[in-house]
């Protein structure tokens, strides 16, 4: 976790003028991510899309409503929670973000604010965070459960685009944002 940037402050502006990858292309605003820099929790999606490409704020579209809606049934909302992502500009058309791409944004800009923030639990929504911390691990066997990796906790779960369509989905990931809270008492 060795980094330069003595805060999240420092991090975001070198984001927003970042040309490490192709993704700075497209980008209208990259988004650093924004939250409680003290939080417990911290929430890794996949990579921004048009309203948050537009607006510069992570989960601000269809998707954030819900993740916003997920917060509220177990007591949270933004401002106690760091919300960010695995790759920082939107991969053009939403496509899935590229393995280079997510391995130089998440080491460059994600590992370091990590570092700074320091969550007692990640929680990774959707396969491209999950893939990141937890290689090899498939999403439908994974989501709501605890992963433990040199000391950090983990707890993969769906990615709320995919449960905004998908019935079942949706139901699985309300259940398992229920694991939060109680996860949280005891890592406290
Ligand atoms: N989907 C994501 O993965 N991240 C966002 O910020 C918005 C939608
Ligand atoms: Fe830089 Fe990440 Fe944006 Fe690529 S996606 S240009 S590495 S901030």
């Amino acid at each position: 976790m060795a980094s330069s940037a003595s805060s999240l402050e420092d991090l975001a502006s070198r984001i927003k003028t970042c040309t490490h990858c192709g993704l700075c292309e497209g980008r209208t605003n990259a988004v650093p991510g924004e939250g409680n820099p003290r939080a417990e929790v911290v929430f890794i999606g996949e990579g921004p899309g048009a309203t948050e490409d537009a607006q510069g704020v992570p989960f601000c579209g269809a998707s954030g409503r819900f993740l916003d809606e997920l917060l509220g049934s177990i007591n949270l909302n933004r401002a106690d929670v760091y919300i960010t992502n695995i790759v920082k500009c939107r991969p053009p058309g939403n496509r899935d973000p590229l393995p280079e791409e997510k391995a130089i944004c998440a080491q460059t800009y994600l590992v370091p604010q990590l570092g700074l923030i320091k969550p007692k639990l990640i929680v990774t929504l959707g396969r491209h965070a999950m893939h990141f911390f937890l290689p090899n691990l498939k999403i439908s066997e994974a989501h709501g459960r605890v992963f433990r990796r040199d000391g950090q906790v983990y707890l993969p779960l769906f990615h709320p685009a995919v449960a905004l369509y998908n019935g079942s989905t949706r139901g699985q990931l309300v259940e398992d944002f229920q694991i939060i809270p109680r996860l949280l008492e005891q890592l406290r």
